[in-house]
């Protein structure tokens, strides 16, 4: 006997299995501990009860919820993170909301450090590497930025505290939270992107420093791949000399430095720190003109 697939009882058993397949999924993540608190989110340890690992689970952060573009922003940021696969890039597991309609979204619990931790251990000499660990980071790094380049997607937020670097040697990208995205009408990151130094401040606390930021970016003007060009020489720069191309006390003045291009690069005798190589050995050319090429204002011929 054929059954009705839409009989009464059917849907009732259907609304039932959702109600508790709900319930379950909001139980499925037990929040262990406090891994970070970002601008727009909080990072915990959770424990996953369905696949029975603990995972990194991201929230934005409750007072931002009703910050309509925040909110569409940490939307599109799961949808970028799980778009790009790449041994680089850090995995996103699962996505949803949490039982206060916050959004969430789950990847992979690296252990290990941020590459800013790592270079500032470097600075304190608590560590060492090499000119060529430092490299060989750089290169997983643009390879990772190398996949979103090729689905149009532009990072917008490189720097060291957005990429980890795991106790087995992974370097890992994350943070796709300013990512900008093809054919996405781009409201939310509008709003999110201040033009005048007063608007940075506000928006500040989201967006972190700007010293990793091309000119263009910081000026508010709309960006292709070049800013992240621009970055990763940045992050180079920041990883043979431990110091960003541009300084500031304050998010106004770094902004107002990157806006003029006032971008200090090390030059032909500056030296490798010694917790990266021998003593006194020059920072090589070569780098010297990868960090240049990228980080220079094109030439108006
Ligand atoms: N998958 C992960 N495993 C372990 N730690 C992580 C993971 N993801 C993020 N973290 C930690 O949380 C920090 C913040 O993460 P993320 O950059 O994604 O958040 P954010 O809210 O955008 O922060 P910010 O605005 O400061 O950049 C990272 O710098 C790292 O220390
Ligand atoms: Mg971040």
């Amino acid at each position: 006997m054929n059954r009705n697939p839409l009989s009464n009882s059917d849907k009732s058993a259907d609304l039932l299995k959702m109600a508790l397949l709900d319930e379950d999924e909001q139980d499925r993540y037990l929040i262990c501990d406090s891994l970070a608190s970002g601008g727009m989110g909080m990072i915990y340890r959770a424990y996953d009860s369905h696949t029975e690992r603990y995972v990194a689970y991201k929230v934005i952060h409750p007072e931002l919820q009703k910050n309509k573009a925040i909110f569409e922003r940490f939307t599109y940021e799961s949808e970028v993170a799980a778009r790009l696969e790449h041994p680089n890039i850090m995995p996103v597991y699962d996505a949803g909301h949490d039982s206060d309609g916050r959004p969430f979204y789950t990847m992979k619990l690296l252990k290990g450090q941020t590459l800013a931790k790592f270079i500032q251990k470097l600075k304190d000499n608590q560590s060492s590497s090499s000119f060529e660990n430092m490299i060989e980071i750089l290169i997983k790094v643009c390879d990772a930025i190398s996949c979103a380049h090729e689905q149009d997607i532009i990072h917008r937020d490189l720097k060291p505290d957005n990429i980890m670097i795991g106790d087995f040697g992974e370097v890992l990208v994350l943070d796709w939270g300013l990512a900008k995205i093809p054919n996405k009408k781009d409201t939310a990151i509008d709003s999110l992107s201040p033009s005048t130094p007063s608007e940075f401040s506000q928006m500040g606390a989201v967006i972190g420093t700007p010293a990793y930021m091309a000119p263009e970016q910081a000026q508010g003007k709309e960006v292709d791949p070049r800013a992240d060009i621009y970055s990763l020489g940045a992050l180079l720069q920041t990883m043979l000399t431990f110091d960003p191309p541009i300084n500031g006390d304050n998010t106004e003045e770094i902004l107002s430095r990157v806006s003029s291009g006032q971008i200090q690069s090390p030059n032909t005798n500056d030296l490798l720190p010694e917790s990266l190589g021998e003593k006194n050995q020059r920072i090589p050319r070569s780098a010297l003109a990868v960090i240049k090429k990228a980080t220079q204002p094109e030439s108006v011929s």
